[in-house]
């Protein structure tokens, strides 16, 4: 595995693979989730590439960027023992320039649920990973389903810029009883993590709902929110998989979101119909 740090050294690198190369743009503190992402690129292409970078452009103002988990040797390790090519792991300067043009989101779909509270959030996210694709030139690109408004929104930028490449989705990892896999996960302390349960049960319920021939979306909505009603909800929500409203459920063309805080833990989690 060849860790590299600069432009040159990743553009070197990338020119000596030949054939199909995946990538797994990540902001580092690896875990499971993390490694199935890698696991999957590297079983359906040649080489995998993957990068490490906390982007300051997806982050707000108020939010505490230096606060983000880092664990850079641990990071390492997981990559070299899962056998990918290239870990590009950059530092602000190396991929910021002050005179640079930029990209916004399409605000419709890029300003609602987390872009609500995150305005702004999804141009950085587009931004980074634009530049991100055009360094690593990859076949495929991997991104999981639990930030599935961030996944829809790339696989528009995809299509609508023409770029060369496939975006693969991928399926949440969960621990047993239910809790999504997040970077996030470590600020949750005993209790707090119990409580975090209660947004995997809101979907179960509204899975049980979905099965038992419910359809219209308002009291599916209801019963999820009586479930999470002891945590701060920000969203509950149930759209096609475009984003747009839906007043009935589609089976296999809708997503149900929640994202709720837990303490001072901003928590999102999903289920696709
Ligand atoms: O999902 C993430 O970790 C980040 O948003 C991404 C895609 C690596 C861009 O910084």
């Amino acid at each position: 595995m060849k860790i590299v740090k600069t432009i040159p050294e990743l553009q070197k690198a990338r020119k000596e693979l030949q054939g199909s190369v995946g990538f797994v743009p990540t902001m580092g503190a690896l875990h499971h989730g993390h490694v199935s992402l890698i696991q999957k690129s590297l079983n359906e292409n040649e080489h995998t590439i993957v990068s490490i970078f906390v982007n300051p452009t997806q982050f707000l103002a108020h939010e505490d960027l230096s606060k983000y988990p880092r664990k850079p040797e641990a990071d390492i390790k997981i990559c070299e023992l899962a056998g990918i090519a290239i870990l590009f792991m950059p530092d602000v300067d190396t991929m910021y320039c002050p005179l640079e043009p930029t990209l916004l989101a399409p605000s419709s779909k890029a300003y609602i649920l987390e872009g609500f509270s995150r305005p702004g959030h999804f141009d950085g996210v587009l931004r980074v990973v634009l530049k991100l694709f055009n360094l690593t030139k990859p076949t495929r690109a991997y991104f999981g389903k639990k930030d599935a408004q961030q996944l829809y929104l790339i696989q528009n930028m995809v299509k609508t810029l023409f770029l060369d490449l496939e975006i693969i989705p991928c399926e949440i990892i969960r621990e047993d009883d239910g809790l999504a896999l997040s970077s996030r996960n470590v600020y949750l302390n005993h209790e707090q993590r119990k409580q975090a349960l209660l947004l995997s049960k809101s979907l179960k319920i509204a899975t049980r709902c979905v099965m038992a021939g419910g359809r219209d979306v308002e009291p599916i909505k209801a019963e999820m929110l009586s479930t999470l009603s002891s945590l701060h909800v920000e969203y509950v929500e149930i759209l096609n998989r475009d984003f747009d409203t839906l007043s009935s459920i589609e089976i296999g063309n809708s997503i149900i979101l929640v994202c709720a805080k837990v303490g001072t833990t901003r928590l999102i989690d999903n289920l696709w119909i």
